[in-house]
């Protein structure tokens, strides 16, 4: 093969980011927008040692899932990724991909469940964090694919339109006050980012600058107030030569200080700085998932581990004998503990701020002495259920150690990174282990393995985009 051939390819599978891939005599070809089923002429355009990248010139046979993208800029930015393909075939797509990591990553001989899709596949992110830019005044937008060039945006159709329009209010104040975006080349100029989180409730605005202070704030104070919304402004001074978007520092100027919420009944509040799933729609979906596996009874103690604002460790407090949250982010942790008090939970939920893999080398040995003391007494002693919700990169493989020696009944674990999770589901049935040459597929400790799965289900939180999110039950053989 070689650049610039023109190939005429039938695309046989997705690669992780959606794009479609062929193979021409063994070798992969990665091919942008292109549908499985679809037979494309493909002109190569990157030849590697072990892949090729070729862009559709046409495409002969079209799939039935595809339809038009529905953003002007789409494919030159690169939030969004699968556009092209229709609600159905999106949803293949991540079941595959999901299918895809257990099999190739964990070794799992598991049958993924079809994709849970929301309503809502377009306006669904209660979340914006839009980068901020100067040229010819303020512009917001989201970088292209693999760099850092920001292609501008008027509007974006995963976003809700409220938050859209704050960004059109900061752009009035900065034309009315000349404050400038900040630009990353020279670190000079003060408005970096955008971050805005929707509520049923209201709105926590924050404006991430490069500097301490925001000068003239009453005439951003007058623009927002324009808009009719129910909002809190704060600013985060994030003055570091990085692409973290926030720092700690947070100042609250006007407004709501926190966002009051009501979700089954349950009242809780949210900080600028608290994680909260993208998509409400489907967090409820997985929450509820997440409770009725879990198939706690009142003896039960529950662990949730990487725990957020505590929403999920106050669902299992109430119906469980006793659930620990555990969470790096002290504010979350307040919001946490202010969720349990304000929902009479106190005695049935602790929260702990600290890393899980600190906290867990001494909560699990407690647990686990704690059983072995229960039996002996001739307690009714309930089961110990583990809920594990990590970032991208997953649990560290030393909790994963520890679980194998405590052996919760059962391990539920959210994810939004299916190959960090079939990774760490393959280590907990005993797939791979961590060896001194790193992690190995091991036929070894099949022998002591003693979880199986009992069932993966991929939940599309993030339409549009090649992201997925994970719902894995894992339960004693
Ligand atoms: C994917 S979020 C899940 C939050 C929560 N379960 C929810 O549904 O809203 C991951 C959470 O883990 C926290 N986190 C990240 N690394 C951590 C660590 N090493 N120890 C404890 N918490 C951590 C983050 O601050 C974040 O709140």
């Amino acid at each position: 093969m070689k650049k610039n051939e023109v190939v005429i390819l039938t695309i046989e599978n997705y690669g992780d980011g959606g794009e479609g891939v062929a193979r021409v005599d063994g070798m992969a070809v990665f091919i942008p927008f292109a549908m499985i089923g679809e037979v494309c002429e493909v002109v190569i355009i990157l030849v590697k040692k072990n892949y090729a990248i070729g862009k559709i010139q046409k495409i002969i046979e079209k799939d039935q899932g595809r339809c038009e993208p529905f953003c002007s800029v789409f494919g030159k930015c690169g939030g969004c990724q699968i556009q092209h393909m229709d609600k159905d075939a999106q949803s293949d797509f991540k079941r595959k991909k999901v299918q895809d990591c257990m099999t190739r990553i964990g070794f799992l001989q598991c049958q993924v469940e079809e994709t849970v899709v929301g309503e809502k596949t377009r306006r669904y992110r209660n979340k914006l964090q839009l980068p901020l830019a100067d040229n010819n005044g303020l512009v917001g937008g989201f970088y292209a694919p693999f760099s850092h060039r920001m292609v501008e945006i008027n509007d974006c159709e995963i976003q809700d339109e409220e938050s859209l329009s704050v960004f059109h209010a900061l752009r009035l104040y900065s034309n009315l006050t000349d404050v400038k975006a900040y630009d990353e080349r020279s670190h000079k100029g003060l408005l970096r980012h955008l971050v805005v989180r929707n509520s049923q409730n209201g709105m926590l605005i924050t404006i991430v600058i490069n500097g301490n202070f925001l000068p003239q704030s009453d005439v951003l104070i007058r623009e927002i107030d324009k808009l009719g919304l129910n909002y809190g402004l704060y600013i985060n001074e994030n003055t570091e030569m990085t692409n973290v978007i926030t720092s700690e520092k947070y100042t609250h100027l006007t407004g709501l200080k926190e966002l009051n919420q009501n979700d089954d009944g349950l009242e809780y509040s949210v900080m600028p700085q608290s994680f909260l799933q993208v998509n409400e729609e489907i967090k409820d979906e997985i929450y509820q998932r997440a409770v009725v596996e879990g198939e706690i009874t009142a003896n039960d103690v529950v662990v949730n581990a990487y725990s957020g604002a505590g929403l999920l460790t106050a669902y299992f407090a109430k119906i469980s004998k006793f659930c620990y949250g555990i969470e790096i982010i002290a504010e979350a942790t307040a919001s946490a503990d202010k969720l349990a008090k304000d929902n009479g939970l106190v005695s049935k939920m602790k929260n702990v701020t600290g890393d899980c893999k600190e906290v867990l080398k001494k909560l699990i040995p407690k647990l686990k002495k704690q059983r072995a003391l229960d039996l002996e007494l001739g307690k009714n002693v309930g089961s110990i259920i583990f809920v594990l919700d990590p970032p991208r990169k997953g649990v560290d493989s030393d909790i994963l150690e520890e679980l194998l020696k405590l052996l919760p009944d059962k391990i539920i674990y959210i994810s939004c990174n299916p190959a960090s999770l079939a990774r760490d589901v393959g280590m907990l049935v005993g797939n791979l282990a961590v060896t001194s040459k790193g992690l190995l597929k091991t036929e070894d400790l099949k022998k002591i393995s003693k979880y199986k799965v009992k069932s993966v289900t991929p939940y599309d939180m993030f339409p549009q985009t090649k992201h997925v999110e994970a719902l894995c039950v894992l339960e004693l053989n």
